[in-house]
């Protein structure tokens, strides 16, 4: 079974072709896993740089001039064509409605005009159920799921089944790295390059918030909110006003790390601590999303994986940003499933992981 991912929720257009099965299993050494045929990413950077974060707008715009090229690239590369594939997967929320859209008409048509099965993908799934494919995991896992969107954590029981143990009260931690970079003069997009200014930065120089640690009662133990850690930044760099200096620019960089690092980890302990009362004995601690891209906050999930003697496991680099692989990967999951949608699934700007069941996945 081949089938054809396209997703387009934020700043990414990403189309990839997933197979259920290696047909090369001797060059490939993968056995009788999944394999994927062919993916492409391109990346809106030089379209939001110049604002400072994605403008859902030009971000619609992008998709659209550079899907179709993206698509007939990708079908090359794996040497296929419309015809081949099996089914249509396609992002159909939660993101910015206008990207979504695009990728949705795309998808839509191809599955109407080759009369192919159309897969109506959860974006959130896709980050949750990739690391099925790259680290070959059984449910059931934890996973962090930390992006420029999202921060949660989720039990990912099956395909269908997701438990949401918290979420965040305000901004996405990928957001808050991204507007601390900017309020620091650090260039677009914020993340990465507040890790590598922390490299050089001092950790121990300011006193951050670490939001909500320590709270485990009425329902806080595993959520998340960043707003207050955000505001605190700001207030540093007020203080040091003209002053403000590019050592500054790497200690502050250092102590957000830091600060962001102890606050995931401390909520995600509350969330081990929850599968192993409620006995939910879960095979892995995961981390996905863009966030995981970094390497301080990878090694101390890490060793919080370690503590609680389980297995760590991140998907590779180009699975955990937005990606075309993971949402034709949650179609081969629900062709295996049986579960096809129809033509008139409407797009969701929102779409909680945990109302999967009810409304397709
Ligand atoms: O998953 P992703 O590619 O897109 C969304 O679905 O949001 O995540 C992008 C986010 C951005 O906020 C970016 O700043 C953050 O991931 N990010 C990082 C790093 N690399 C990317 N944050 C911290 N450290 C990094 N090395
Ligand atoms: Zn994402």
């Amino acid at each position: 079974m081949i089938i054809l991912g396209i997703e387009t929720s934020c700043d990414e257009t990403a189309v990839a072709l997933v197979s259920d099965k290696t047909t090369d299993t001797a060059r490939s050494g993968q056995g009788n896993r999944p394999c994927v045929l062919a993916h492409r990413v391109f990346t809106q950077l030089e379209e939001h740089e110049a604002f400072g974060g994605v403008v859902p707008e030009v971000a619609a715009r992008a998709h659209l001039q550079v899907l179709t090229p993206l698509l007939k690239q990708t079908l090359k590369d794996a040497k296929l064509t419309l015809a081949d594939i099996d089914g249509v997967a396609v992002t159909c929320g939660p993101g910015l409605i206008g990207g979504v859209m695009v990728g949705v008409m795309m998808g839509k048509s191809i599955a109407a005009v080759h009369n192919k099965p159309f897969l109506a993908i959860n974006h959130l799934a896709g980050h949750a159920l990739v690391p099925r494919l790259s680290d070959n995991l059984s449910f059931p896992y934890l996973l962090l799921l930390v992006s420029g969107g999202h921060t949660q954590i989720v039990v990912v029981k099956s395909v269908l089944d997701f438990e949401v143990l918290g979420s965040t009260q305000d901004d996405a931690v990928g957001e808050c790295f991204d507007k601390c970079a900017k309020m620091m003069g650090l260039p677009y997009p914020g993340g990465a390059n507040v890790e590598k200014a922390a490299l050089t930065g001092n950790e121990k120089r300011f006193q951050l918030p670490r939001p909500l640690k320590g709270r485990t009662k009425d329902g806080m133990a595993c959520q998340f909110s960043f707003s207050g850690l955000k505001s605190a930044v700001r207030r540093e760099i007020e203080k040091l006003g003209d002053d403000f200096s590019p050592q500054d620019t790497c200690d502050l960089s250092a102590c957000l790390q830091s600060a962001v690092s102890d606050t995931l980890c401390d909520r995600l302990k509350n969330a081990l601590k929850h599968c192993e009362e409620g006995s939910q004995a879960v095979t892995a601690l995961v981390v996905s999303g863009g966030v995981a891209a970094n390497v301080f906050l990878r090694d101390n999930i890490r060793a919080l994986a370690h503590e609680f003697e389980l297995p760590f496991v991140a998907p590779p680099l180009n699975l955990c940003t937005d990606n075309g692989v993971m949402i034709a990967w949650v179609g081969v999951e629900k062709m295996q499933c049986g579960s096809v949608d129809g033509l008139d699934f409407k797009p969701r700007p929102r779409w909680p992981l945990n109302e999967l069941s009810v409304n397709g996945l």
